[in-house]
């Protein structure tokens, strides 16, 4: 048996020319899916305050993102909108509306960069409804479910419509993959993708984001009675296996780090696309410990967007795709 002096793992890590030999897992702007939020006006940019670095931009200064993330090297965008509060409904009609928010952006960043770059959009009523709910719900407040797929139909095949790319369910309905896939092909648009978020979770990372949104002071309770329970694995994969059956071309976890055991055994067991979303909370704990000096900005972005990829991730999800874009090709 080999081993110790004639093997001597640190030979490999000696210099840089060596450790970049070695590398298992490449992170590249590639990788990078990049979220942005949009709001109503002309000339808008609003920081949201629980994101630091983080705006919202208004519908004309929103290709000039999209044109950012193209020379960057990203090649999809994530959308979602903070919708006017007169617009909030307790049906969230306005997710049909073929003029909202989502939509007007769509079609700006189409007009102007084409097939250039990907337009991700998120499915849930959250941005839309006056309770801030990701459904219609019942008198108890009750999130129901097939009353709530009929107008996620409707909303998908509204963002399609618009020219949206990849139509991302993010409100953990059952049955809403396949409703939406089957709608999508009815009408046509059958190389419109569909990202599940499969395993999304309850979870308290969340808080930032809803602040952009506009939907953190509107919400009662939780949503526990359909995002899943933190403490669950297995039935992570039962979600994922359900909604590839039903015609996800990739999936989703989330949030990220905390769940990087869920991505690796979704990879293993499937062998499909997961994409995770680093999500605001994780970006907001990374951005709040920079700034209390308790680690290197720059370092810990990269660190963390590298261990997606090293647990099995095709993507990510990331506020920080611009500024790890930027790093990564410097
Ligand atoms: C809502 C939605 C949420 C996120 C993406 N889509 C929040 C929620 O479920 O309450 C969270 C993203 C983030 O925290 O960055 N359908």
């Amino acid at each position: 048996m080999t081993a110790y002096p004639a093997i001597r793992l640190r030979r490999s890590r000696a210099s840089s020319w060596s450790r970049a030999l070695h590398r298992e897992t490449l992170l590249t702007p590639a990788d990078l899916i990049w979220p942005l939020f949009v709001t109503e006006g002309t000339g808008v940019e609003e920081p949201v305050a629980s994101l630091p670095g983080v705006s919202r931009w208004s519908v004309d200064l929103i290709a000039a993102r999209a044109k950012e993330a193209v020379a960057l090297g990203i090649p999809c965008l994530a959308l979602f909108p903070n919708t006017q509060s007169d617009r909030r409904s307790e049906d969230g009609a306005e997710a049909l509306n073929p003029d909202n928010l989502m939509c007007r952006a769509i079609r700006a960043i189409k007009d102007s960069c084409g097939d250039d770059i990907g337009v991700l959009t998120d499915v849930a009523l959250d941005p839309y409804t006056s309770h801030g709910q990701d459904g219609l719900i019942d008198d108890a407040g009750y999130v129901l479910n097939d009353a709530t797929v009929d107008v996620l139909v409707g909303q998908s095949l509204n963002q399609a419509a618009a020219g949206a790319d990849v139509i991302a369910p993010s409100d953990m309905m059952d049955g809403r993959i396949g409703a939406i896939r089957d709608a999508l092909e009815d009408a046509g648009h059958v190389n419109v993708q569909i990202m599940a978020y499969a395993a999304k979770y309850a979870s308290a990372f969340y808080g930032p984001f809803r602040d952009a949104v506009g939907s953190r002071g509107l919400l009662k309770g939780d949503k526990k009675t359909y995002q899943m329970d933190p403490a669950n694995a297995e039935e992570a994969l039962r979600e994922v296996e359900l909604d590839l059956a039903e015609g996800a071309d990739s999936v989703m976890v989330k949030p990220g780090l905390p769940y990087l055991d869920i991505v690796r055994r979704v990879k293993e067991a499937f062998e499909v696309p997961v994409f995770a979303y680093q999500v605001s909370g994780e970006y907001a704990m990374i951005e709040h410990a920079a700034a209390a000096g308790a680690g290197d900005r720059d370092a810990l972005v990269l660190e963390t967007l590298l261990a997606f990829k090293r647990a099995g991730c095709s993507g990510v999800l990331t506020y920080h795709a611009a500024h790890a874009a930027r790093l990564l090709g410097a």
